[in-house]
């Protein structure tokens, strides 16, 4: 049996959007279109890079439907999707224990529904994730703006000392992406997981417990990878120029479950 296999998806499109206020009062964030195709097509396309198949999507309550209507059952792409709802947006963390049932002893991918991903490097860092089958996988980027993310704090020999949550003081200007591989016992680590200050099961606070226990590994994305959170009025206007500009350029897609089945 091949590793992809035994670990599952989960998309994570649910949440508040209130950055984007008000186009989010009546849509989710993660349906609204960047450039070409609506936005859960990228993080989509990520996960089936991977050679994942088997992919839950977590949703607002009002939204569900929405999503069903759009992906349905993912037959047409060679995926199975299922759905779940997520009450309240209660952290990206809870994510896993709204997935327990669908992950049972299997690893996971959890991908932010609003994260794009794009580059040559993407496939061969995605690929040996998946095949570290104990521990977690995260990444780290650099940004301009770090303070607005999880930050990775390294020492003088450049290991990963430390993660820390939308720090006032950033450590160093590499982020964590919204892109986490983990094994089985990520799901026991939530449920220890304490609320933070904002009300939320953080992401960051599982990825520094993986780390205290030496089993968090970091690999850096070079500067030939795109990143972009979709988040703000701003990041949804970059992520469509940016595609359209490859897209429009190159007579190809970017962030297509259609080319990525027939691909893989
Ligand atoms: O984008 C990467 C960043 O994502 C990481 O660097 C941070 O460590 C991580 O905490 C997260 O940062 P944000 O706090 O900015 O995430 P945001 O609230 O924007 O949520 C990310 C996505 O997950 C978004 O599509 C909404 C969805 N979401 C979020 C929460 C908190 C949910 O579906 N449910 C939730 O409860």
């Amino acid at each position: 049996m091949s590793s992809s296999y035994s670990r599952k998806a989960i998309i994570l499109a649910g949440g508040k959007g209130k950055r984007l206020a008000p186009i989010t009062s009546v849509i989710s964030k993660q349906l609204i279109p960047i450039y070409d195709k609506p936005m859960i097509y990228y993080p989509l396309s990520t996960v089936m890079l991977c050679g994942i198949k088997d992919i839950l999507i977590i949703v607002s309550p009002q939204n569900e439907s929405l999503f069903k209507s759009l992906l349905g059952n993912g037959e047409d792409w060679g995926v199975e999707l299922s759905y779940k709802v997520q009450e309240r947006p209660e952290g990206v963390a809870q994510s896993l224990i709204i997935a327990e049932g669908f992950i049972g002893d299997n690893s996971i991918l959890l991908a932010l529904g609003d994260n794009l991903f794009h580059g040559n490097e993407l496939i061969d860092l995605l690929l040996s994730a998946n095949e570290r089958q104990t521990g977690s996988t995260v990444f780290a980027y650099p940004v301009r703006d770090p303070e607005k993310y999880g930050v990775v704090e390294f020492d003088e020999f450049g290991t990963v000392k430390r993660i820390e949550e939308k720090p006032e003081k950033p450590m160093s200007k590499y982020v964590v992406p919204g892109l986490y591989f983990y094994d089985n016992s990520a799901i026991d680590r939530v449920k220890k997981l304490t609320f933070s200050q904002r009300g939320e099961l953080e992401i960051t606070s599982l990825n520094q417990g993986y780390l205290d226990d030496g089993m968090l590994n970091v690999e850096i994305m070079g500067r030939g990878m795109t990143w972009l959170d979709m988040g703000t009025i701003d990041s949804l206007h970059e992520a469509s120029a940016y595609i359209k500009t490859l897209e429009c350029r190159q007579g190809l897609k970017i962030g297509s479950p259609e080319e990525v089945a027939w691909r893989r």
